[in-house]
């Protein structure tokens, strides 16, 4: 429960000649570095350390103010020429009622730091205007609590001393949820400071702590419940779309969402993109809403009927296929169904129906559980006619544009599943240079050599040469002092795309001190398709 946010202001009238002390409290070392950062000159008061409990009460305290009682028709003219003399502090009335009752007077409060009737640490022209005008100077106090500090203030007060110049007040949003990733020492604290995170953030209703583990499958974090309502279904918006994902069940990082942009960048309207490891869809959505023919796929079951709601929540109609099943085989099956559909990207040339979509149940096309109504779904494909023809007269074969693979521990051991993918048909594929896909595969690398590492370990899954003009590492992001993640994008070469062979090693320069680019090739064409898929890897 959020707290009221409103500050209490006492008002007492003290004669000029007394002295008094305004500010009544201790300040140790930290607290004053917590304020120097702090855009409040209130000190916190002295709070008990290292409770486990969040005790609101102990951040109430008063502090003396000085202060000019002046006509209420003075207010402009006194706060314009008091300027930074005045009490400056946020979420507090600088001009209050008279406390004397005169209904037609106000106090003016003065900055914090001008704690005596003799009005040292004031400008000349404060002090001018105050004697100009014979104003009344009066000493009255503010009262403030908990609400008046920032969430690394209240932290830097409550945690133990030892613990304070690493308080955790950085979190990382996804819809209504925070989480937190608390180090090993915070963990006694832990429920405090999320109720502290969540009072000082209006717009969270979830604070969370990611435990270690991270589903090695799906990739989404394990989490306990810090503070606020236990309710993990988020909704968040990017690229215009709208995601609707339990947090608790599939992966999303906020942080992806230039690499999202990039990749959706790159697609024209025209292009058939499959996404292989789809997660909710942070690509397949906004590509999808961007006309292209979108095949997206992801394992885990609650990806998929996150997806499901998704495409329905984005209004995205017959360009969006959905399948729930592994990316390897995925990638085979897409590529069938997209040419049983019929699909034909509508050359500059060609004449395309508007409007005239047909809903088409694609032959081989997988069945998949459709989580909302527990009926099996069959992916939908908007046909476009008429197909397009070569020049020679010849059906020209259309498959995808782009394949996305963003499972960077181990999407690049996925990419075997491209080898001989079109074996057998490089007479359909009339330009091979044009026609093959790129590949976007994300990846980690460790090496100083990225370009080098990240290139080998792919030609050595699909167990041929990439053609390097087509070739380009990005670099996406710092995942680890030491590791970064990348995006190799690549055209698939037609050497791998037409082998006859489907399995292939070949060998990188940690498997072989002795490699040179031919003789580091061993063909094992005894391995059946089967076979390999069954050696798919279990996950990133
Ligand atoms: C790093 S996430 C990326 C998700 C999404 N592309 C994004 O950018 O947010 C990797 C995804 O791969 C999925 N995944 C893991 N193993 C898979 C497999 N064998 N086949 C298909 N998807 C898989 C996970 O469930 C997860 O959603």
């Amino acid at each position: 429960m959020l707290l009221a946010r409103a500050c209490s202001i006492h008002v007492t009238t003290i004669k000029i000649h007394q002295r008094t002390h305004s500010i009544l409290l201790t300040l140790t070392p930290n607290l004053l570095s917590s304020i120097s950062n702090s855009a409040t000159m209130i000190p916190l008061p002295v709070i008990q350390r290292g409770l486990q409990t969040l005790d609101r009460s102990m951040f109430r305290t008063t502090v003396n103010v000085i202060a000019l009682r002046i006509p209420a028709s003075m207010t402009n003219d006194c706060k314009k020429t008091l300027g930074t003399d005045l009490l400056l502090e946020p979420k507090i009335r600088n001009v209050i009622d008279s406390d004397d009752g005169e209904k037609s007077k106000r106090l003016v409060l003065l900055n914090l730091s001008i704690k005596d009737e003799d009005l040292k640490g004031a400008s000349e022209k404060t002090k001018t205007f105050i004697k100009e005008k014979n104003i009344e100077l009066t000493k009255t106090h503010i009262t403030v609590g908990y609400e008046h500090w920032t969430a690394d203030e209240i932290l830097r007060a409550v945690l133990p001393e030892e613990l304070v110049d690493e308080a955790p007040s950085s979190f990382t949003t996804v819809g209504h949820i925070a989480h937190m990733n608390l180090k090993d020492e915070y963990l006694p604290y832990k429920h405090m400071i999320g109720q502290i995170i969540m009072d000082k953030n209006p717009n969270l209703r979830t604070v969370v702590n990611k435990t270690d583990s991270i589903d090695t499958t799906f990739r989404f974090f394990k989490m306990e419940l810090l503070a606020g309502e236990d309710d993990m279904i988020a909704e968040v918006r990017e690229s215009g779309c709208r995601f609707k994902l339990d947090f608790s069940q599939v992966y999303w990082n906020s942080r992806l969402h230039t690499e999202h942009e990039r990749l959706v960048k790159m697609f024209s309207a025209t292009d058939a993109v499959c996404d292989v490891m789809a997660g909710v869809g942070p690509f397949a959505m906004p590509a999808a809403k961007k006309g292209c023919m979108v095949y997206a796929n992801d394992l885990n079951p609650s990806s998929y009927a996150s997806m499901l709601e998704n495409k329905v929540l984005n209004k995205i109609e017959g360009n969006l296929n959905i399948y729930n099943m592994d990316g390897r085989d995925f990638i085979r099956q897409a590529v069938k169904d997209l040419e049983a559909s019929g699909y034909q990207r509508p050359p500059d040339s060609t004449v395309v129906v508007k409007g005239k979509k047909t809903t088409a149940k694609p032959k081989g096309a997988a069945i998949t559980p459709d989580s909302t109504s527990g009926t099996p779904s069959t992916p939908t494909t908007s046909i476009s006619t008429p197909i397009s023809t070569s020049v020679t007269g010849k059906r020209s074969f259309k498959t995808f544009d782009h394949f996305v693979m963003n499972l960077p521990a181990s999407a690049i051991e996925f990419l075997d599943a491209f080898r001989g993918l079109f074996k057998g048909r490089e007479s359909e594929i009339l330009e091979p240079k044009k026609q093959l896909p790129m590949i976007h595969c994300h990846c980690f690398s460790k090496s100083e050599k990225p370009e080098e590492d990240v290139r080998e370990r792919v030609e050595a899954a699909m167990g041929g040469r990439l053609e390097l003009d087509s070739v380009k590492l990005h670099w996406v992001r710092k995942v680890a002092p030491n590791k970064d993640m990348y995006c190799i994008s690549f055209r698939l070469p037609a050497e791998i795309a037409f082998a006859s062979d489907v399995k292939r090693k070949l060998e990188t320069k940690s498997d072989s001190n002795n490699s040179s680019n031919e003789s580091n090739i061993t063909a094992d064409s005894s391995t059946s398709e089967s076979e390999s898929v069954e050696k798919r890897p279990k996950t990133e």
